[in-house]
């Protein structure tokens, strides 16, 4: 990847830091590069005291080279201590520390460790012209990782599960079905007010859900504030104004002409609950790692289906809604850059007389096939 794959972008904070167009990441998007690995990889991991009290040479595994605001910001904070540091990094590339030399006076952080910074893209490209190829590298620093891997499995028996006849699993699936065969999409809602427990309780169903590795991605805001529903209603239908008037395709319109949807939302107000549910395709990890979470949006997919079914046996009825770019939230709700909003489901009793679109459902035969 040259040097035209990154690019700098200005955080929310003011500060500066490096993003990879090819993965549409940001590297330490949060506070920024150097408040970041401070937080998470000097105080939080009490660097400076673990590093004084160790006698030999002090080892920092997987710091995570990418721009290296990681590992200068460990050297700064420990280059008055005498003490020797090795810095043990798995990335395949030193692209993203070129390109922040590129970018220094903008960034800042490389102040005095310039020629340090050189030597090593120097060592890595020796290497690479060596043939001693850095993927090559990679395969062996990771095997070694599967080979010892930190965690290890715990099993528990299966929590009982009662016993049924063919009959009787028949009949419960047929009752199951049947409930949620009359659940609908609603649109006018009652201002009755809903228990903050009810809506924990299903939450906790959602939570509950089948997800990637168990990584659970996923985060839901649950929102009951007159004034801040009020907020969530005036952008989403400036959003939708924008929707239906302009961004639109026909073909969308059509679709939704049936519905008889349009931009004007005063549910987000008059609902007594909005859960706004927000996918993390990765989290940060108290030492500034980024761990990757498998299948985000397969797993919030499912988590909110659990969800929409949960309210609905309660008794509840729910609209899913995605006005359309939902960044809003993010700001709104205080939810960080990198968590993507999902939907917002409106939670609450249907208004008297309610009334809902005549749809159909596809029939069994035509959605699935046995073979
Ligand atoms: C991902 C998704 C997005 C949706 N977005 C909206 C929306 O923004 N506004 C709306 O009124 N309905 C929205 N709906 C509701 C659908 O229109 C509704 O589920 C569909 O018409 C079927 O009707 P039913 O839920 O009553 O069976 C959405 C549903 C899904 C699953």
């Amino acid at each position: 990847m040259s040097n035209a794959g990154y690019q700098i972008v200005q955080l929310a904070s003011g500060v500066n830091s490096v993003r990879s167009l090819a993965e549409k990441e940001t590297f330490h998007p949060v506070i920024g590069p150097v408040a970041e690995a401070e937080a998470l990889y000097v105080k939080q991991l009490h660097l400076i005291e673990r590093v004084r009290q160790q006698t030999g040479k002090f080892i920092v595994w997987d710091v995570g080279l990418g721009a290296a605001a990681n590992a200068l910001t460990v050297l700064r904070a420990t280059r008055r201590i005498p003490c020797s540091i090795r810095l043990v990094s798995f990335d395949h590339t030193v692209e993203p520390l070129i390109f922040a030399l590129h970018h220094q006076s903008e960034l800042g952080y490389l102040d005095g460790y310039e020629e340090r910074c050189r030597q090593l893209i120097e060592n890595v490209n020796k290497r690479h012209r060596d043939n001693f190829a850095s993927r090559a590298g990679i395969a062996i620093a990771r095997a070694r990782r599967r080979i010892a891997p930190v965690s290890k499995p715990n099993f528990v028996p299966l929590p009982a599960l009662q016993s049924f006849t063919d009959e009787e699993l028949l009949a419960r699936a047929k009752n199951f079905y049947a409930d949620m065969a009359r659940r609908r999409t609603v649109r006018d809602f009652s201002a009755r007010p809903v228990p903050r427990e009810l809506i924990e309780t299903c939450l906790r169903t959602a939570g509950s859900a089948p997800n990637g590795a168990n990584l659970q991605p996923w985060h839901f805001v649950a929102v009951s504030d007159p004034a801040l529903k009020r907020e969530i209603r005036i952008a989403a239908e400036t959003e939708e104004r924008e929707f239906y008037e302009h961004r639109a395709p026909n073909e969308w319109l059509e679709a939704l002409a049936k519905l008889g949807t349009d931009a004007h939302k005063p549910f987000l107000e008059i609902a007594p609950w909005l859960i706004a549910i927000f996918a993390q395709p990765y989290r940060i990890l108290p030492d500034g790692r980024k761990l990757k979470h498998y299948y985000a949006i397969e797993s919030v997919g499912i988590a909110t289906g659990l969800l929409v079914a949960a309210v609905h046996q309660a008794g509840l009825v729910s609209l899913t809604h995605t006005p359309s770019p939902m960044g809003f939230l993010n700001k709104l709700l205080g939810r960080p850059a990198y968590e993507k909003p999902f939907l917002l489901l409106v939670i609450g009793h249907p208004a008297e007389g309610a009334r809902v679109p005549d749809i159909r459902r596809k029939p069994l035969e035509e959605i699935s096939s046995f073979v």
